[in-house]
């Protein structure tokens, strides 16, 4: 079955580590027949929550406008969720946090999601799995309270400059998992 595939994506570097790793599980999972769109969080204006509580009741997501509201539909019409993103700070950058955060509007406007299933995709400079224990264990907690089914994680160690991802196992596992999907 077809599905329909939305990949976040956290850096703001253009054609960086995670960037690849997200492009190459998208030529896996078009490879198996699946659309896969790309969102970019770096490039568009999402706020932090207020935790104003009033969530998709003046006919947005989010009452404050920003690009959130763009991309609320594309989270409901999705029917799986990647998450592409560089370690910073042993966590996720801000600008797909933000976004991230924003997701609590699901719950609050009792929408409900197509979503079924998640993945992770992370690089990081350091060579260090461990770096990714903190990153790991909140996109698992993230993953248990939205009820999507964790398809795969991938971590990327050891990649700090923009082009040292080039040519890795982790670009060709990332396709391999996008295949798989
Ligand atoms: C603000 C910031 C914080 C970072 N924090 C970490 C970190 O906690 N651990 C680590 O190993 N690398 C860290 N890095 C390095 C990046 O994870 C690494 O350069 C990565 O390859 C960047 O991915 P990109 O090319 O997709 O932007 C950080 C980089 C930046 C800019």
């Amino acid at each position: 079955m077809s599905k329909n595939i939305l990949v976040l994506t956290g850096s703001p570097r253009k054609g960086g580590n995670s960037d690849k790793l997200a492009d190459a599980f998208i030529a896996g999972a078009q490879k198996a027949g699946h659309t896969a769109v790309k969102f970019t969080t770096a490039d568009k204006n999402i706020k932090g929550c207020r935790n104003c509580m009033t969530c998709y009741s003046k006919g947005t997501a989010c009452s404050f406008q920003d690009d959130f509201n763009s991309l609320a539909p594309m989270v409901e019409q999705a029917d799986m969720i990647v998450f592409a993103t560089p370690l910073y700070w042993y966590s996720f950058p801000s600008q797909l946090k933000a976004a991230i955060d924003k997701f609590f509007s699901f719950m609050i406007g009792n929408r409900s999601l197509k979503i079924k299933e998640c993945a992770l995709l992370v690089c990081s400079g350091d060579k260090i799995e461990s770096g990714f224990d903190g990153i790991i264990a909140s996109y698992r907690l993230i993953a248990n309270q939205m009820k999507w089914r964790d398809s795969g994680i991938i971590t990327a160690p050891g990649f700090f400059a923009k082009d040292d991802i080039l040519n890795s196992e982790s670009l060709k596992k990332a396709e391999a998992l996008g295949f798989a999907i």
